[in-house]
């Protein structure tokens, strides 16, 4: 029997809802919380990531603001903007939209955050936290793929999960959410020997590796819920996209899968309105 799609953009969208209706809830009481995105340069994929982000910030009642900088920007006058900003009443969030131009150490700049405001939980006092299992702000790809497993009904605790991908953004912290989550975890990288081997002993699978439809059938064990972060544009088209993870022939075999587009991808903007939500309310003494 082929394996039930996971629609993201109807899961988006319920939690979507959720943080607007608490938002609307403390704009009542005169309570606003605030998102700020910097963008460095002018990247055209972060343009539209930014933008996204910031039409649904608007659109959930957050106070929503975005700096654009240009890509000669220094390093002084933007860690002097982030203090202003770690600085500011106003602003519960911040985010700086990676890639930055290379002559800008992302992480000097990430750690100059305050972690209270890291919405995207990439601060090492956020990591930190997330593996030592303390609350913290979680990163915002792997903590909507956790309330997705949520709301499809898959717990994580005793399953053999397997994150393929160690990337900072989503491979790692997934693994430590899976983790904190009870799962037994495995993870997969460019050196791990018989991939397709360990994968198949996995009934989580999520895979974050950037390889246009690496993952076939034969990765997959019968039953498997399998989750594609990739984003892939494909070559001599306009605008398709393929995932990770072949979906034709692994639908066949899994249990639950994500599509590309409309899986994975809706939920990162939802879950950074969550994030700018609960670093709201923390700054604020409101108990989460
Ligand atoms: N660039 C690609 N993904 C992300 C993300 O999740 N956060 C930030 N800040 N930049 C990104």
């Amino acid at each position: 029997m082929a394996a039930q799609v996971i629609d993201g953009r109807q899961l988006a969208a319920e939690l979507r809802a959720e943080v607007g209706r608490e938002v609307a809830a403390l704009r009542a009481r005169g309570r606003v919380p605030g998102l700020t995105v910097v963008l460095v340069g002018d990247d055209p994929a972060s343009h539209i990531y930014t933008r996204n982000k910031q039409k649904v910030a608007e659109e959930l009642g957050f106070r929503s603001e975005r700096i654009d900088l240009p890509a000669t920007t220094s390093r002084e006058e933007l860690l002097e903007l982030i203090h202003r900003l770690n600085a500011d009443p106003e602003v519960h969030g911040i985010l700086v939209q990676l890639p930055l131009p290379p002559h800008l150490d992302e992480a000097e700049v990430i750690e100059q955050i305050d972690p209270r405001k890291d919405v995207d939980g990439f601060h090492p006092v956020n990591v930190g936290r997330l593996w030592s299992g303390q609350p913290c702000l979680a990163p915002c790809t792997p903590a909507g793929i956790l309330y997705m497993l949520r709301r499809v009904g898959v717990d994580p605790a005793g399953k053999r999960a397997v994150v393929v991908g160690r990337s900072n953004i989503v491979g790692k912290p997934m693994a430590a959410l899976l983790l904190r989550a009870n799962a037994t975890v495995t993870i997969c990288h460019s050196r791990t020997q018989d991939l397709p081997a360990v994968c198949r002993e996995a009934d989580i699978l999520v895979v974050a590796v950037g390889r246009p439809e690496m993952v076939t059938a034969e990765y997959v064990k019968p039953g498997a819920v399998v989750i594609d972060v990739g984003i892939n544009p494909v070559p001599g088209t306009k605008n398709k996209l393929v995932g990770d993870v072949h979906f034709p022939s692994v639908r066949e075999v899994a249990g639950y899968i994500t599509p590309v587009p409309g899986g994975v991808g809706p939920l990162t903007i939802a879950q950074l309105m969550k994030n700018t939500l609960e670093a709201a309310k923390a700054f604020w003494g409101l108990a989460n």
